[in-house]
């Protein structure tokens, strides 16, 4: 450690901190930022994980058991974050989410705790490899997307 870090120690913490906030400015989702961006990036990448599995019900790619057990078990572990992701009253721009969520808190949660079950039943039938089972099952989890999209979050798409 250099002598002017020594001498001024709250110099070097005040740039450490400062650069610890830099990446995620960088990787800012559009404006969004801290909580809102997380959980965005956390909807965002569950987004992806149901896509993958919606092209193999489209008949795009092939049906792969092991490929959907695997993204309805990132789904699983994402939607347990669900609830830290939403404190109340974090409606910062460019925020979706309704202030009714907040109002309707525990319906909220359940919703979240059935796409956790959902994603769960789904990984275990995709173990049982029938394609037609698991994609009965996907639908089912999609719906719980939907259904709390319809209710909790600002339709603009
Ligand atoms: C418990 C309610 C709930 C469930 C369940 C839920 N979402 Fe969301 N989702 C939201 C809310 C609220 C927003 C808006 C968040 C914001 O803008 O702050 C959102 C936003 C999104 C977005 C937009 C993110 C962005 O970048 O703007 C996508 C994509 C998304 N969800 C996908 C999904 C998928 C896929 C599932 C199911 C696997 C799912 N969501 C399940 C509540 C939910």
């Amino acid at each position: 450690m250099s002598m002017k870090n020594r001498r001024y120690p709250f110099v070097q913490l005040l740039v450490v901190s400062a650069m610890a906030w830099m990446p995620g400015l960088l990787m800012a989702h559009g404006k969004a930022t801290g909580i809102v961006k997380e959980r965005m990036q956390l909807m965002k990448t569950m987004g992806k994980q149901m896509r993958t599995i919606g092209l193999m019900a489209k008949g795009k790619i092939p049906f792969s058991a092991e490929t959907v057990g695997n993204r309805a078990e990132k789904i699983r572990l994402s939607s347990a974050k669900i609830q830290a992701l939403f404190p109340e009253g974090s409606l910062h721009k460019p925020t979706e989410a309704l202030p009714v969520i907040w109002e309707q808190w525990d319906q909220f949660l359940s919703l979240a705790k059935q796409l956790e079950q959902e994603a769960e039943t789904l990984e275990k039938v995709a173990v049982q490899g029938d394609e037609q089972t698991t994609l009965a099952q996907f639908t089912k989890l999609g719906e719980t997307c939907s259904g709390c999209h319809t209710d909790f979050r600002e339709k603009d798409e």
